[in-house]
């Protein structure tokens, strides 16, 4: 039997009110660092020293300093669907479960993305930056020309989750929609009104290119000098995935000569990105501060699914969304 009174739980930031119910609900104590900043290092790994649970944001680096620091630690929940701040197997060699938030942002990060999408085809950033700036002098035949989103062609790069969410919204706009995947998936073809292609055709023929994919070792740097001419001189780019997809010095050069017509970033490679970076310096670079998934619903069902994945492992259930089921159930021990 578990003594609950006995767990507990280090939460690294202040979330959403209400969010930690399920941990509180279960009777496990909760120890949460009360400053909207990433915790320090240091303060990390001695505040992980007796906690069975850690609710962490993709700021904490989660690797073997961290797993030695903390003998008792039994789960992971990250708050996001990306893992890749978690050193996943190496959590699963010393049997902590490392769980996730799928589900619950899909939707919101998809309205983000399409929301950079349309802003990116249509100049929004620049168009709003000029008023600012005093440099709207009167209507023009010829200012801000964009190029239409609807019935343009999108590419989706990796129809997981979010992807397929911003190709139904495509519907909506008459675009022709395109994906590129590891795995061809022929049971959603007709339902999205998606066609399968390879990547190399996906960049040759898409006006807007989305990226929804996990950063990984193969995915770090997949979109690069070669990629980028490989685009239409027209095309935009569109990123709510990881920054690191992305090379981000030949992302500025392709945008800078123009080899592709601009990019809407809501993630960056660092984040965040410091206001003097040269990416900033170009008017089509449209760029916000990883606020994909950044709505109240959605931040509360994150820290819910967080806080109950963290719960029902510390007793002894399944968690709703293990990102190392086979850790389920093993003994915690050292390397
Ligand atoms: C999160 C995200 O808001 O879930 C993810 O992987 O990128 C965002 O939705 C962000 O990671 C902060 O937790």
């Amino acid at each position: 039997m578990v003594d609950r009174a006995s767990l507990a739980v280090l939460v690294t930031r202040p979330i959403v009110e209400g969010s930690l119910e399920p941990l509180t609900d279960a009777g496990i104590r909760i120890q949460q660092w009360p400053v909207d900043e990433p915790m320090p290092r240091a303060t990390l790994l001695s505040q992980a020293k007796d906690v069975d649970g850690i609710l962490a944001m993709i700021t904490e680096r989660i690797d073997p300093e961290l797993l030695d620091a903390a003998p008792r630690l039994k789960v992971v929940a990250n708050f996001a669907v990306g893992v890749d701040n978690v050193d996943v197997a190496a959590c699963t060699r010393r049997g902590v479960v490392v769980c996730n938030t799928p589900g619950v942002l899909v939707e919101t990060t998809a309205d983000m993305a399409f929301l950079l999408l349309m802003a990116a085809t249509r100049r929004l950033g620049e168009a709003s930056q000029a008023v600012r700036a005093g440099e709207w002098r009167g209507w023009s035949p010829w200012f801000m020309l964009a190029r239409d989103v609807h019935h343009a062609t999108l590419g989706i790069v990796g129809l997981g989750a979010i992807g397929r969410q911003v190709a139904r919204r495509a519907r909506g706009f008459d675009m022709r929609v395109l994906y590129a995947n590891r795995t061809r998936r022929p049971d959603l073809e007709a339902s999205l009104g998606v066609e399968y292609v390879d990547f190399a055709s996906l960049l040759r023929e898409s006006d807007v290119v989305s990226i929804h994919l996990a950063l990984t070792p193969e995915t770090r740097h997949l979109f690069s000098t070669e990629q980028f001419r490989a685009m239409k001189r027209t095309a935009v780019l569109v990123n709510t995935a990881r920054g690191a997809i992305v090379d981000q010095a030949a992302l500025y050069e392709a945008c800078r000569s123009g080899e592709i017509a601009g990019v809407g970033l809501d993630v960056t490679d660092p984040e965040p990105l410091v206001a003097a970076d040269p990416l900033l310096s170009l008017a089509n670079v449209l760029v916000v501060p990883h606020v994909g998934s950044a709505t109240r619903e959605t931040r509360i069902a994150m820290g819910r699914l967080a806080a109950t994945n963290i719960a029902h492992v510390l007793t002894g259930q399944r968690p709703p969304a293990p990102v190392n089921p086979e850790a389920l159930g093993r003994d915690r021990r050292a390397d």
